[in-house]
């Protein structure tokens, strides 16, 4: 995969910070070793689930990827016009970098940008193309988990100010709590006169919701059932079949929860670690949360943000929000 070195590309600096390679027995073991049962969604993107997440993007019942990109197609030049010109991009979970490439192209001559993304070979991929298309710009790609504080190196050219790019909703399957900490630190990053622009799933219809998420063809569910598989090539003992996807809408935190719920009696061999898991019993991997307008504003509030445009599209599906570090 790695034909391609920073001095092919004289515009693109690399940066390793790739975590240790997480322990997906020993994280099974924590999880499992407590009530509720939780598989950590850290494990969804092997390669496999790498495929089968972008085939979700593109399900007939997955509206937000879609949605978001009709948001960004259509407010473009506004959002081109709010950020303004000179700015350093700094794009957390950059993936393949398609959206970047996006709004890097529509942005008044940006400084520099800087991709932050865990998988290596989607964060080489992604620089790659970027810089083919940008061969004047200075393109910082840093391979690291940004969900832990991430240092980032000064650019060749001061930029006028720093935004931050978090598309996809992403900060939906945070918590709350980590959430706020999480854009908190995003705030810290840019520093003063820094921007945001965060894309999110708004609150809306229960059934539009949960169709997003437990599809008719059926690969959410392969999705969250690869966790299974692989748990079970990492040296677990257990039934994969035992288990089936549900992903209901919970009113009260109003999220989608993830879960693997068992349908039948059914055990789970993690090492020494033996779980019984009853009829019935689940196992919990993701949340999606969803947020009025309101609400997104004052977690943004909440961790220093001070709310400047919001986008949505016609149906209020979903949004797109600029905000501004609060003085
Ligand atoms: N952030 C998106 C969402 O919450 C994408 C996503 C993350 C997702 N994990 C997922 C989609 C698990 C389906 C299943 O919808």
């Amino acid at each position: 995969m790695s034909l391609l070195s920073p001095e092919d590309l004289p515009n693109v600096r690399f940066i390793d910070h790739a975590p240790e390679p997480a322990d997906l027995m020993a994280d099974a073991r924590a999880g499992l070793s407590e009530r509720p049962l939780e598989l950590s969604s850290k494990f969804f993107y092997d390669a496999v689930g790498s495929e089968l997440f972008d085939a979700i993007t593109r399900l007939p019942e997955y509206y937000l990827t879609r949605t978001e990109a009709v948001i960004f197609d259509a407010r473009m030049p506004e959002i081109r016009a709010a950020l303004g010109p000179n700015i350093q991009l700094i794009e957390f979970g950059a993936g393949l970098g398609g959206k970047t490439r996006k709004l890097v192209a529509a942005l008044d001559a940006p400084s520099s940008v800087v991709l932050i993304e865990i998988s290596t070979d989607a964060l080489r991929l992604g620089a790659t193309q970027l810089a083919a298309v940008h061969s004047e710009l200075e393109i910082i790609a840093v391979c690291a988990d940004y969900s832990q504080p991430v240092e980032l190196p000064e650019p060749t050219v001061a930029p006028t100010r720093r935004a931050v790019f978090f598309p996809g909703s992403t900060i939906g399957n945070f918590e709350l709590a980590s959430a706020r900490d999480f854009l908190a630190g995003a705030a810290a990053l840019v520093g003063a006169g820094g921007q945001l622009l965060i894309g999110y799933d708004l609150v809306k219809d229960v059934d539009v919701v949960e169709a997003a998420y437990n599809d008719a063809a059926g690969v959410t569910a392969e999705f969250n059932i690869n966790l299974l598989r692989r748990l079970q090539a990492a040296g677990a003992e257990l039934d994969v079949s035992a288990f089936s996807h549900h992903a209901p809408f919970v009113t009260e935190h109003s999220r989608i929860e993830m879960h693997l719920v068992a349908k039948r009696d059914t055990r789970i061999q993690v090492g020494d670690l033996a779980v019984d898991v009853s009829a019935g019993e689940r196992i919990t991997t993701e949340h999606s949360h969803k947020y009025t307008l309101d609400g997104f504003r004052a977690l943004a509030g909440a961790a220093g943000w001070a709310h400047q445009q919001t986008w949505t599209d016609a149906g209020e599906q979903f949004a797109l929000s600029l905000f501004a570090v609060a003085e």
